[in-house]
């Protein structure tokens, strides 16, 4: 009996010990869409960060390229009143958030560090609302980014295209050898991804401007957006049969393996070679989009952070410091295959695409051709881009000629603005 009891006491003494525990020990439950072997490997550099400073981490991965599906899930733990301490956002979702007022302040943080010194404007711009900072920028990525499987090129003997009709040339070649000449991921946000360059490799950067930011409808319906619906229809013969469904690092790894001979994708790919122990022009090629040379189309993932309860603040301050530091920005871009979210970080550390990448960013930045990512969220807010993901879709899978989809692009756009 006296044992019953003695054991008993000693597990309502250990409950009550864990429990105080859990309340003492600060944590962070961060919501994101880092879920491939390089994304869970970036995110790792920011756990052991923030476990150094004993801050724990509770994960909530929700996959899918873009955010949508994590978006989802985020809409259901803000209205049951439950937000996580954070959460990975892009663009204009970040704002959406801000206008309903339930994001936090991290103007303490960002003042001791001098954000608004070293973060890019373009970045500001969705990182800040109504003058105080809301989110802390982890990366850069841009979209405009063709990879390819630098061994099957050689063989093939094909240099690396600098205008659209040598990269048709080059799949078409490939094609021929019969490998696949385009590895594809065939969800919205991918075909939508791959769209940005051909868009910018039509018209460059104005029309780019005015078809996705000032969603003009002449220009939507426009010949230009009949041209560059033309030359999403091209890639679409040099895809396999299988591609639809089809997630962005399988088909990044057809082209790590040498199955496919390139992919267009967001430099998130690059993280996925390097994690297979790829070196970047030994064994693949990065270049940007054939056509749309000096143009950057990025996004930047950022740490929303919620308004939490006091208990909660200092592990958010926390947080955003530890991401914001430099040796963490280079830490964790050098794996995640982005740039710093900061201007002075040294090159040093960053591969060859990485010093291509930055190098561009600031040309880009002084040029006036960094321009946010229509399929990553930062041209126009999420009823917009849905909207553009539909049409593109459909038109990537033969529902609509060239001419057609240029149409319902305009139309689809019109009807999400009046939503
Ligand atoms: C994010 C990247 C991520 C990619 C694929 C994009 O929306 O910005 O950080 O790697 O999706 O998951």
């Amino acid at each position: 009996m006296r044992g019953l009891i003695g054991r008993s006491l000693t597990a309502a003494a250990a409950l009550a010990m864990s429990t105080a525990f859990a309340h003492a020990a600060p944590n962070v439950e961060v919501l994101h869409w880092w879920t491939s072997g390089s994304e869970a490997a970036a995110l790792n550099v920011l756990k052991q960060d923030l476990q150094k400073e004993g801050i724990g981490w509770k994960d909530m991965p929700i996959a899918g390229g873009g955010g949508g599906n994590a978006m989802t899930v985020l809409r259901a733990r803000v209205t049951s009143g439950n937000p996580p301490t954070a959460a990975q956002m892009l663009g204009y979702d970040i704002l959406d958030w801000a206008k309903l007022g339930v994001l936090g302040n991290l103007n303490n943080v960002a003042e001791a560090g001098n954000w608004d010194k070293v973060v890019p404007k373009a970045i500001q711009k969705f990182s800040k609302y109504d003058g105080h900072w809301i989110a802390v920028p982890v990366d850069v990525h841009s979209t405009n980014w063709v990879w390819g499987n630098k061994h099957l090129l050689d063989s093939l003997g094909i240099a690396q295209p600098k205008t659209w009709d040598e990269f048709i040339a080059a799949m078409a070649k490939v094609k021929a050898s019969g490998k696949i000449a385009l590895a594809m991921g065939g969800q919205p946000w991918q075909e939508a991804t791959a769209f940005d360059g051909v868009v910018l490799s039509v018209g460059g950067p104005d029309f780019y401007k005015k078809a996705f930011y000032d969603l003009d409808q002449a220009t939507l319906s426009g010949p230009q957006m009949v041209e560059a619906f033309k030359r999403l229809e091209q890639l679409r013969g040099f895809v396999d049969p299988n591609f639809s469904g089809r997630d962005w690092n399988l088909a990044t790894a057809m082209v790590i393996n040498g199955k496919a001979a390139f992919q267009m994708m967001g430099d998130w790919a690059k993280g996925e070679f390097l994690h297979a122990d790829k070196k970047p022009m030994v064994d693949f090629e990065c270049f940007r989009t054939p056509g749309s040379q000096g143009v950057v189309t990025f996004n930047s993932d950022q740490f929303v952070m919620f308004k939490v309860g006091k208990d909660k603040q200092a592990s958010q301050d926390a947080m955003a410091k530890a991401v914001m530091s430099k040796s963490f920005q280079v830490a964790f871009n050098t794996v995640k295959g982005s740039v710093p979210a900061r201007t002075d970080v040294a090159d040093t550390q960053f591969d060859a695409c990485g010093k291509m990448a930055m190098a561009q960013l600031k040309s880009a930045d002084e040029h006036g051709t960094l321009l946010g990512s229509m399929a990553q969220g930062h041209a126009a807010p999420a009823a917009v881009k849905n909207a553009e993901y539909d049409v593109v879709s459909a038109a990537f899978n033969g529902q609509y000629t060239p001419e057609q989809a240029a149409k319902e692009l305009a139309k689809a756009i019109k009807l999400a603005q009046q939503s």
